[in-house]
């Protein structure tokens, strides 16, 4: 049966959009969870919603103990894992509001734990990365946004960098030239422990600025970033309900 994981999926987790919703406070082998998770189901489909960054955003992007996130989702037996997330954009075309469906990271973490896998003492794993997004999840969340008329980019290479900070110029020029089409503080690490935990994995960025190698442009501020993503939130809310009720 399909059980659906929302990570992110800011204001997700209203009572409204979620039927017969549950609030559980559950542990791992790798810790707490950012938040507790609400169980339920939206439109007929059992989901378990998780705040990447705590109910109330006071957990830092080096904070996130994607582990615990991934394996409390693994332990509910989440079939599947649908993520939301803010980003800049590298790229001229990818406006603000636009929305990107990621296929690609390049892991610009330094602090992270990024593996389940901290000894080989059970066997060595060395987990495939090539293509670290659900293609059955991608093409639907693509299709969703496509019948929700969101101007949308069917693909798009994620730069996840540290964080707190924002990237100096040189940075943001750099990551251009590597391919990075978004960049973001959280997506990498996420979606490679998913990989590794075996649940499918698709995301949705919103971009919300344009980072700062563009020097015609103020650089990005988190009031920017906040600003256009709650004008935006409901949208991709939307987006989200309908690609969840689609897995039925
Ligand atoms: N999240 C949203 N915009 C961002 C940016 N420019 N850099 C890193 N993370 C972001």
């Amino acid at each position: 049966m399909v059980k659906v994981g929302i990570i992110g999926g800011s204001g997700m987790d209203d009572p409204e959009i979620v039927d017969d919703a549950t609030r559980i406070t559950v542990k791992t082998p790798y810790g707490d969870p950012s938040s507790p998770l609400t169980c339920g189901r939206i439109k007929g489909v059992e989901v378990v919603i998780l705040a990447r960054h705590g109910h109330g955003h006071c957990i830092t992007p080096s904070q996130v103990n994607n582990r615990a996130n991934i394996m409390a989702l693994k332990d509910l037996g989440v079939t599947a894992i649908l993520a939301t997330t803010a980003c800049g954009s590298l790229k001229q075309e990818i406006h603000r509001g636009d929305l990107v469906i990621l296929d690609q990271f390049i892991d610009f973490t330094r602090l992270r734990k990024n593996t389940f896998h901290d000894s080989f003492e059970n066997g060595m794993v060395h987990a495939p990365m090539a293509d670290p997004f659900d293609p059955d999840l991608r093409q639907l969340l693509f299709d969703t946004a496509v019948a929700q008329k969101a101007r949308v980019h069917q693909r798009g290479t994620v730069v996840t960098i540290e964080g707190p900070r924002f990237s100096t110029r040189a940075e943001s020029k750099m990551f251009r030239l590597w391919g990075g089409d978004v960049i973001n503080m959280s997506i990498a690490p996420e979606a490679a422990l998913a990989r590794e935990a075996a649940i499918p994995y698709g995301v949705v960025a919103m971009s919300t600025d344009y980072d700062c190698w563009n020097e015609d442009e103020a650089p990005v501020s988190w009031e920017e970033v906040l600003k256009v993503f709650n004008n935006n939130a409901e949208r991709v809310k939307a987006l989200l309900i309908a690609a969840v009720a689609a897995l039925k």
